[in-house]
């Protein structure tokens, strides 16, 4: 497993601290321990025992069921199609050496650098770690760049990481106040808050429908669509708003599948990964792996199918019976696993 924090997490930026009052820091910018794990590994540990994930990490899910299906062997040719905090790739990287190479893709170029930095302080050099900013849409062309005529293994672990909805500036977080932004790549695309500026009240429907499955989603869309929201608590109060006849407990599932909805618009999620799926049987060897998390009803659909298809046709001699889902003793200990599943392709040999 990967909870152990390794020495060199990126240090938080020389800034005069927040202070805060009371025993427990609740702003992110105020958990400037959980965010130095060399400095105050207990802070750390604690955070991790009480079921949470520390302020700028990420903790990977389901590393052993993963491994199992990836069964990754030195020598091979690995593709982490979401690098994220690098806990699986890290490792993935530990079992393909000697000769081995993996290459990480990730959109996030915030996060990316800092994951880069993290991996190379454990000790993965160049020959045998690859950092690259890309989506994993694009995954043929990075590939053929760096002269792999195919992978050996695949893993793809969808949506955001927690540092990315932890940190409010990045705008993915229900609970905490921030820009109404939502881009993995924010250097690329527009933000929710201009989605929500421009679209009409039925494409807003049509996306809460097809996106999360938003039950109130005439309604809400009626309410949202066209508004200038700025901030993600203007956005999830309006949404509290729209629905004043439903229950404080369900209005608060819509708000989640409203940011749910929202984001994977924002980074085109669904046509990213109907990409890389489509482009799965080309960029892998003959004998790959791959194994993908999805974490929501629309994402598990698509790899299903495409799995499913696959193996009709041949191309994989293997797929998994089902989904699998994190063990009851990792959802207890990690709550954010507990929507994950895990399916995984085996390429057929010839
Ligand atoms: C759930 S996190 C991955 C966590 C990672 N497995 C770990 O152990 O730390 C998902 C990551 O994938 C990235 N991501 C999501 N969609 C992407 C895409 N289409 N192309 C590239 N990166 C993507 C996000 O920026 C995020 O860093």
């Amino acid at each position: 497993m990967t909870e152990a924090i390794p020495p060199e997490t990126p240090a938080v930026p020389h800034k005069r601290r927040k202070r805060y009052s009371g025993k427990n820091p609740r702003r992110f910018e105020e958990k400037y321990k959980e965010r130095d794990p060399r400095r105050y590994a207990d802070t750390v540990a604690k955070v991790i025992a009480s079921g949470k994930t520390p302020a700028g990490t990420h903790r990977p899910i389901m590393v052993v069921e993963i491994l199992e299906a990836l069964a990754p062997e030195p020598g091979d040719i690995a593709v982490d199609c979401t690098l994220g905090h690098g806990g699986h790739s890290q490792e993935i990287i530990a079992r393909i050496r000697p000769g081995g190479v993996l290459l990480g893709l990730d959109a996030d170029p915030i996060e990316l650098p800092k994951t880069e930095a993290r991996l190379r302080a454990l000790g993965f050099g160049t020959g045998t770690f690859i950092a690259k900013r890309s989506n994993f849409a694009g995954i043929a062309q990075v590939l053929a760049a760096h002269g792999f005529a195919g992978a050996d293994i695949v893993l793809a672990d969808l949506g955001v990481s927690s540092m990315q909805i932890d940190d409010p500036a990045r705008g993915f977080s229900v609970k905490l106040d921030g820009p109404l932004d939502m881009r993995m790549n924010s250097l690329r695309g527009q933000p929710a808050s201009a989605l929500l500026e421009k679209i009409s009240a039925a494409a807003l429907a049509a996306l809460l429908d097809e996106n999360a499955d938003e039950p109130y989603a005439s309604t809400l869309a009626a309410a949202l669509a066209g508004e200038k929201f700025r901030r993600t608590t203007e956005l999830a109060a309006a949404i509290r708003a729209a629905l004043p006849t439903v229950k404080t407990d369900a209005a608060t599932l819509s708000v989640r599948r409203v940011f749910q909805a929202l984001r994977i618009a924002v980074n085109d999620e669904f046509s990213a990964l109907d990409t890389l799926l489509r482009q799965l049987p080309a960029c892998t060897n003959p004998g790959a792996r791959i194994a993908i998390l999805t974490f929501h009803s629309g994402e598990d659909r698509r790899v299903k199918k495409s799995f499913d298809a696959g193996l009709r046709a041949g191309i994989y001699s293997a797929v998994s019976d089902g989904v699998i889902r994190a063990r009851a003793a990792e959802q207890h200990s990690n709550p954010r696993s507990a929507p994950a599943k895990l399916r995984w392709a085996r390429r057929a040999k010839n």
